[in-house]
This record gives C-alpha cells, sequence and structure tokens, in this order.
C-alpha cells in the first residue's frame, strides 16, 4: 500500500514537472509539500486529490483560497474535525499555500449517477432552488457548472456522500465555520432533496457553452421571482458576494 502510494506519487511528481515544463505558469511543488502528501494526505484524499472513499472530500480542482481557508480553520480549531484537525495542527503558513496550490492544480473528476431520474429532481433543485420551501437555486452562488468562484467551493464532482454528510452538519450547524449562508440554504432542504442534489452535483462536470449557461440563468429569473432578496441572476463572483450579503441581511431582518 506504502509502495503504491509512493510510486503513485512519484508518477504524480513527475507528470507536474512535464506539466511545468509545458506550462511555466504551472505550480512548482516543493519537496516539503510533496512529503506531506505522500505521507498523510494521500492515505484519505488520494495522491491526486480524487479520494478513492466516498466519505472523504475530493480535493483535485478545488479553488486554492478555499483549501487555504479549511485548512487554517481545521488548524485554529474554527471548523471542528475529528481527522483534519489533528492532520492541520503543526502546518505552517506556507506549507498549508503549498498544498493548496497542489491539489487545486489536479484535474477533476465526475462519475455519471446511476439512477436518471432521481438525479433529475437534484438537478431541478440545483438549477431552480425549491420556490415552494424557499431553497434558492444552487447555482445562483455556486455557479451554473457548479465550478464555485475563488470565495465558494466547487461542488461539481464532489462525492455524492461527502456532499450529504456536509449538508446535514450545515443543517445541525455541526459544520462549525462560516456555516451561516449554508445553513439557512440546507435546513429548508428534505432528505430527497438532500441525496437527490448531492447525487446530480456528483455527475456534474460538463462545461456549458456560454449560450446554454445565459439560458439556464434566465429561466428561473423569469418562472421564479427572486426570493429574500436573494440575486438568481448573478454572473460573477462580485455579484455573487452581493448576493450573498443580502441573503444574510434578510436572515437577521
Ligand atoms: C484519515 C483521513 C484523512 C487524512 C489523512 C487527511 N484528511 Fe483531509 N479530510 C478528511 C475528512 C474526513 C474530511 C471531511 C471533514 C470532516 O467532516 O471531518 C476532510 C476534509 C478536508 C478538507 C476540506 C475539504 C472541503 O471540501 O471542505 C481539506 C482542504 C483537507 N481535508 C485537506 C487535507 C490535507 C491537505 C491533508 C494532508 C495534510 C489531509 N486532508 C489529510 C480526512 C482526511
Ligand atoms: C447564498 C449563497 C449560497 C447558495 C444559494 C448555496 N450555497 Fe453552498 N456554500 C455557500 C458558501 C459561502 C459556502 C462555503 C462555506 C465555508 O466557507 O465554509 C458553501 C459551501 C457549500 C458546501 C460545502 C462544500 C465542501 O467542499 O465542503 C456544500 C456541500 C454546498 N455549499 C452545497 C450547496 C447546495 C447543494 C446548494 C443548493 C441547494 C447551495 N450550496 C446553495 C454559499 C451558498
Amino acid at each position: 500500500m506504502k509502495a503504491r502510494v509512493k510510486s503513485s506519487l512519484a508518477v504524480s511528481i513527475s507528470m507536474i514537472s512535464l506539466y511545468a515544463a509545458a506550462a511555466p505558469s504551472g505550480p512548482v511543488v516543493s519537496p516539503r509539500v510533496a512529503e506531506i502528501v505522500a505521507s498523510r494526505c494521500a492515505l484519505c484524499h488520494g495522491p491526486e486529490g480524487e479520494s478513492a472513499s466516498a466519505v472523504y472530500p475530493r480535493l483535485a480542482a478545488q479553488h486554492p483560497d478555499y483549501i487555504a481557508k479549511q485548512l487554517k480553520d481545521f488548524r485554529d480549531g474554527r471548523r471542528k474535525s475529528d481527522t483534519m484537525t489533528d492532520m492541520a495542527k503543526d502546518m505552517k503558513d506556507e506549507e498549508i499555500a503549498g498544498l493548496a496550490a497542489y491539489f487545486a492544480s489536479k484535474k477533476a473528476a465526475s462519475r455519471q449517477p446511476g439512477d436518471v431520474d432521481f438525479a433529475g429532481v437534484g438537478k431541478f433543485i440545483f438549477q431552480r432552488g425549491n420556490p415552494y420551501s424557499g431553497v434558492p437555486a444552487c447555482t445562483s452562488c455556486h455557479g451554473v457548472n457548479g465550478h464555485g468562484t475563488q470565495q465558494l467551493p466547487r461542488l461539481a464532482g464532489q462525492h455524492p456522500a461527502y456532499l450529504e454528510i456536509q449538508l446535514k452538519e450545515f443543517t445541525k450547524r455541526e459544520r462549525t465555520n462560516d456555516n451561516a449562508v449554508m445553513h439557512a440554504v440546507a435546513a429548508k432542504l428534505t432528505e430527497l432533496e438532500t441525496r437527490a442534489v448531492a447525487i446530480f452535483i456528483g455527475g456534474l462536470q460538463e462545461h456549458l457553452s456560454p449560450f446554454r449557461q445565459r439560458r439556464l440563468l434566465a429561466r428561473p429569473k423569469k418562472q421564479t421571482p427572486p426570493k429574500r432578496g436573494l440575486y438568481f441572476g448573478a454572473k460573477s463572483s462580485n455579484q455573487v458576494d452581493i448576493s450573498i450579503r443580502m441573503f444574510l441581511s434578510q436572515l437577521s431582518a
């Protein structure tokens, strides 16, 4: 097992250097970061951030700022976790930045959902929310493709089991850091909606053309009047920021 992790890491490191040779802007992985990945993170998150086990989140292609923030929150005790608190406890800021850049540069994967009808329920929630119970469309913050922004996590291709656990933790406020926005969203999801949206997101990877993006964004705007001040037509991360602030101000009102 150890040998396999080591050799796949060696392969991934040589792939990075190939990549770096082709594209000078690719991240340079310090020996210290490579060592931390191989000796600690790879066991659960995989050497490429692909996480073979469904309960460990995929880190590949996740935004570096989001990864770094979560690691600091684990380290400093803001996000409680039996496993990650220990992993992050002695980490230096430079190591965190290196690990974030390493995993962010990896390629995302997705798995097609087996039950297409069930995933269809999730697609509806993801793209249009549930206007009857006040669930906002996930796309309004996480983006049409679920690719997130610098401030917001990528969801596309994430393991459904991990997504479901997090949504339930947000509902119970057991996810202890920055849970205000997602608590308000997740607490309104039923068990079926939670499962369905997680399964749909797990299979999300395709890049939509700008034309289809505009159509998807236009649809909820026409059929669902913005609820609770949420701006459904957000197209840039700046607008997403504004929509989060509007959403929060409605909550505290
Ligand atoms: C023993 C398994 C294990 C190891 C080893 C491990 N992690 Fe984790 N990691 C988890 C689990 C489980 C979670 C989900 C958090 C929770 O609910 O406890 C997680 C969550 C995370 C998250 C948050 C992801 C998100 O989408 O919010 C990041 C970032 C992360 N780990 C990075 C790392 C890094 C970097 C290392 C190596 C230093 C590492 N992990 C080692 C199990 C592990
Ligand atoms: C108003 C903006 C907003 C909306 C709408 C929204 N989210 Fe989020 N979501 C956030 C923010 C902000 C975070 C990051 C919290 C943090 O920094 O810890 C987040 C985090 C998450 C996470 C944790 C990801 C991880 O890697 O651990 C999941 C899962 C999630 N959202 C799912 C959803 C789903 C499903 C929907 C639609 C039902 C949704 N979100 C709608 C703002 C939003």
